[in-house]
């Protein structure tokens, strides 16, 4: 079991607790904030533009933090920041990822590299370890870390993100079994999800990705929220180190409908000049 604080009802347990989400204002990260708050969650949001930080806590009833979650002193402040204001520390969301750089590995500088690495995978690590020492360790809670459907196969153009999305799909495992029983560490891999990191996929042709899913359309951030939300909650009491895929039916797609894989096709048409890299 989790922790020192028991099932309160319909809302999951999630009522009263604290919960900190990285890069949640707007996308994935923002409807998982929102729906965190609405379920009675008391949140502490981070990204890096201020403004879009101090809107967001205002809108949820939270508190916020601005800064990247590649600098580990934001990291540090953002646990001390959500201990003070709301004396716990319950779910950790890390959500904040960046999808550069973007082409063909050869090409890739190693200082980006570096950066999609401190960005994805070292800062969730980092941002737990503050957690576990200040907090978690004793009281227990719950992780959930945001990692991606294309993890799992290889694309067009995005070595980099897939790769570092595959390390924090392995992270989650690996912390999964260190932190039990107190503290329960899971993944939601969305598949195309309808935000800015993942727009020049999705904006034009939409129609034609839809087609090609299973369920019939891409997804929506509130699709990812909901599985973020349960496996955060008392509801995920007896689950660990899982991944839970929220894709349409992305990886199943092979059985139904005959055609090349869209997305695929939209990455290898996206130059990587132009890249803002791939969702
Ligand atoms: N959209 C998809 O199709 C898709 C698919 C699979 C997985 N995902 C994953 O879902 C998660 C959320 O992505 P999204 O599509 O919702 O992206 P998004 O709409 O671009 O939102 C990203 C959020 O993270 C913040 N952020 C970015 N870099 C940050 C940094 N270094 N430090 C702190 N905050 C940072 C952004 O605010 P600032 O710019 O102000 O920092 C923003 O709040 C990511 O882990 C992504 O890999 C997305």
């Amino acid at each position: 079991m989790t922790s020192s604080y028991g099932p309160q009802g319909g809302d999951a347990g999630l009522r009263g607790r604290a919960a900190i989400v990285t890069g949640a204002t707007r996308g994935i990260g923002h409807a998982v904030a929102r729906q965190l708050a609405a379920a009675g969650a008391r949140v502490c949001v981070t990204a890096r533009d201020a403004d879009e930080v101090r809107h967001t806590a205002a809108e949820l009833g939270g508190v916020g933090a601005a800064g990247s979650v590649a600098d580990p002193e934001h990291l540090a402040s953002v646990v001390e920041l959500t201990l003070r204001e709301f004396g716990r520390i319950d779910v950790i969301v890390n959500n904040a990822a960046t999808n550069l750089p973007y082409g063909p590995l050869m090409d890739v500088d190693p200082m980006a590299w570096r950066e999609a690495f401190t960005v994805n995978v070292e800062a969730p690590l980092r941002l737990v370890q503050c957690a576990w020492r200040a907090w978690l360790r004793e009281h227990g809670g719950s992780v959930v870390n945001v990692c991606t459907e294309g993890a799992a196969h290889v694309g067009p153009n995005v070595g980099a993100y897939g790769t570092s999305k595959a390390a924090l799909l392995h992270l989650t495992r690996q912390l999964a079994g260190e932190l039990a029983p107190r503290v329960r560490v899971n993944s939601v891999s969305p598949g195309l999800v309808r935000t800015e990191m993942a727009r020049f996929v999705w904006e034009r042709g939409e129609e034609e990705l839809a087609a090609g899913l299973p369920l019939g359309r891409i997804g929506e951030p509130e699709d990812v929220a909901r599985a973020v939300l349960w496996l955060a909650s008392d509801a995920a009491e007896w689950v660990t180190g899982a991944d839970l895929l929220v894709d349409g039916g992305t990886r199943v797609r092979a059985a139904g409908a005959p055609g090349a894989y869209a997305v695929h096709e939209r990455l290898r048409a996206h130059g990587p000049a132009r890249g803002r890299g791939a969702g």
